[in-house]
């Protein structure tokens, strides 16, 4: 977001040795710290860091066993996630290809439980490997145990900021993605007469479909989306499709309903909006995609987004939640 203020220490971690030695000497004198990827979906405080930032470098890439249905690896966490993808497409495995061109790296992609096009990544996820800052020792969280949920993981919630994720290990299939797929790629394949649904197929599409909706923030300063679809019980949904017809949403399996959250800023007047006061603006094509063109403050950023919130909850009853995180 080009927002907030310096920290007090930088420093590299190259290798699992660099990451204990690392937490070791912010530990030994006392110095708090944060561990980060590509810093992606952060939102830095304008009041900075006294602290030591590590990031996250470690790289490698493993296949560790591979058979006919499919191959599993290990990623480093500091790999650039989309290069991941682009390799597994490469080889022809499948289940990351929905994931393409998510910025940042493999080690923060569980954090977050990164979801596009109608996948997550707990559905090839096999296991976390991290050094665990609570035990001292190096190990692996199974899938099972990260807790994930949509846009969630115990690395976002309880247990934030206790693991540095060292790597990740993914099962990717030998077989080809197979319908129905997320509406916005089953209308891209039917526009552009795809039929032959491959890893690759998906990448282009999603490559494409990602190119016109969200800005590049190597260009243009975002964090992707800025708050997550909100559940809301069904009563309510029933309720606000009685005044908006066209409302969106979907009814998960917890008898709940999602709603867009894209759908409800754009509703309430916020689609391709330039706010001078605060220099912030939300994306043209992707009312969800807060940006920042002159804003200096991370303060501003907050007050334009206390400004949706706002507006939607009075129209919708609805208090949408900041996806990116806000640190320190
Ligand atoms: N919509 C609008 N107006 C908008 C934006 C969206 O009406 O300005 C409607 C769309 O028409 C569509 C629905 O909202 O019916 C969903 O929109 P879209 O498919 O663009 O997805 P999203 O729910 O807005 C989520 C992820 C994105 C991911 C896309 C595609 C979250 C918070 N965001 O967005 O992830 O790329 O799905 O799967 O879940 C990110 O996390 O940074 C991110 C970009």
């Amino acid at each position: 977001m080009k927002l907030g203020g310096p920290a007090r220490w930088l420093a590299e971690a190259a290798s699992k040795d660099d990451a204990q030695e690392l937490y070791k000497f912010a530990t030994d004198k006392n110095i708090p710290f944060l561990i980060i990827g590509q810093g992606s979906n952060i939102v830095w405080r304008d009041e900075g860091f006294a602290g030591l930032i590590i990031v996250n470098k470690i790289l490698g890439r493993e296949v560790l066993s591979d058979d006919s249905s499919g191959v599993t690896i290990r990623v480093g966490a500091g790999e650039n996630w989309d290069e991941v993808v682009g390799r597994a497409v490469d080889n022809g495995w499948s289940g990351i290809e929905f994931l393409s061109k998510i910025p940042g790296t493999a080690g923060a992609a569980p954090v977050q439980n990164i979801g596009a096009y109608g996948a997550e990544l707990s559905e090839t996820l096999v296991e976390v490997e991290a050094y665990d800052t609570q035990t001292d020792s190096f190990g692996s969280i199974l899938n099972e145990a990260c807790q994930f949920s949509y846009r969630n993981s115990r690395f976002k919630s309880k247990d934030k900021n206790r693991f540095m994720i060292t790597g990740i290990i993914l099962r990717l299939k030998k077989s080809l993605p197979e319908p129905p797929f997320y509406e916005s790629l089953t209308k891209y394949f039917e526009e552009h007469g795809v039929t032959n649904y491959t890893p690759t197929s998906v990448r282009e599409a999603v490559t494409a479909i990602r190119a016109v909706k969200l800005p590049d923030p190597s260009v243009v300063a975002n964090n992707g989306s800025f708050f997550t679809n909100p559940f809301v019980n069904k009563e309510h949904f029933e309720k606000l499709k009685e005044s908006y017809p066209d409302i969106k949403g979907w009814p998960t399996p917890e008898g709940k309903v999602k709603l867009a959250a894209g759908w409800l800023v754009e509703q309430a007047g916020f689609k391709g909006i330039h706010d001078q006061d605060t220099g912030m603006a939300t994306w043209q094509d992707q009312a969800l995609v807060l940006v920042n063109e002159h804003g200096r403050k991370t303060a501003d950023l907050l007050a334009f987004k206390q400004k949706v919130v706002f507006k939607v909850d009075e129209l919708f009853g609805v208090v949408l939640e900041q996806e990116p995180e806000l640190l320190p």
